[in-house]
């Protein structure tokens, strides 16, 4: 937790992880710009945005960090996870590979960051229901046995991507 400028308002910062084409930008450019890009290109390096939340009268920010799903183009590692105080680990319903990464990457997060680190495993693409191929209880076994958050969302439709954000934000505060 760290101090704003006015000594009133908090400064958070929050990793989304994940394999390639899950959806990471997608659900940084929903949940910040409100904006869907059917057509968006594999994030190159890192990219970030700060976003404004209303915790219980007090204003919280969010400095929320997408990085590259693709090794190859993928920054220090180390740097994007230094500070973190929350972490997305993002795979698509409708790809079982994406899934069985998950646990690579918790054990990347764990190895860069704090352990008391708020982390929320994230099914994205719930909207792909006719063509799913990780089912929700999947989802919540894997999520209870590594004790993360979990939830289901589409940056395609909106469906709990606030949600996802929040909870993490949240339960950091
Ligand atoms: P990298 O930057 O390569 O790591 O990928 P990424 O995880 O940032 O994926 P990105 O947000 O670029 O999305 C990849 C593709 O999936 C794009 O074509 C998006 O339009 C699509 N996509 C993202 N979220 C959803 C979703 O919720 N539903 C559906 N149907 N498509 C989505
Ligand atoms: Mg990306």
């Amino acid at each position: 937790m760290e101090e704003g400028e006015e000594g009133e308002d908090y400064l958070f910062k929050i990793v989304i992880i994940g394999d390639s084409a899950v959806g990471k930008s997608n659900l940084l450019s929903r949940y910040a710009r409100d904006e869907f890009n059917i057509n968006s290109k594999a994030t190159i390096g890192v990219e970030f945005q700060t976003q404004s939340v209303d915790i219980d009268g007090k204003e919280v920010k969010a400095q929320i960090w997408d990085t590259a799903g693709q090794e190859r183009f993928r920054a220090v590692t180390s740097a994007y996870y230094r500070g973190a105080v929350g972490a997305l680990i993002v795979y698509d319903i409708s790809r079982r590979t994406t899934f069985d990464s998950v646990s690579r990457w918790l054990q990347e997060l764990s190895t860069h960051s704090d352990t008391t680190i708020a982390r929320m495993l994230v099914g994205n693409k719930c909207d792909l229901e006719n063509i799913r191929e990780v089912s929700v209880e999947d989802g919540k076994s894997l999520a209870e046995a590594e004790e993360l958050f979990f939830i289901e969302t589409s940056a395609l439709d909106s469906t709990n991507v606030q949600k996802a954000f929040e909870i993490v934000i949240r339960d950091i505060y």
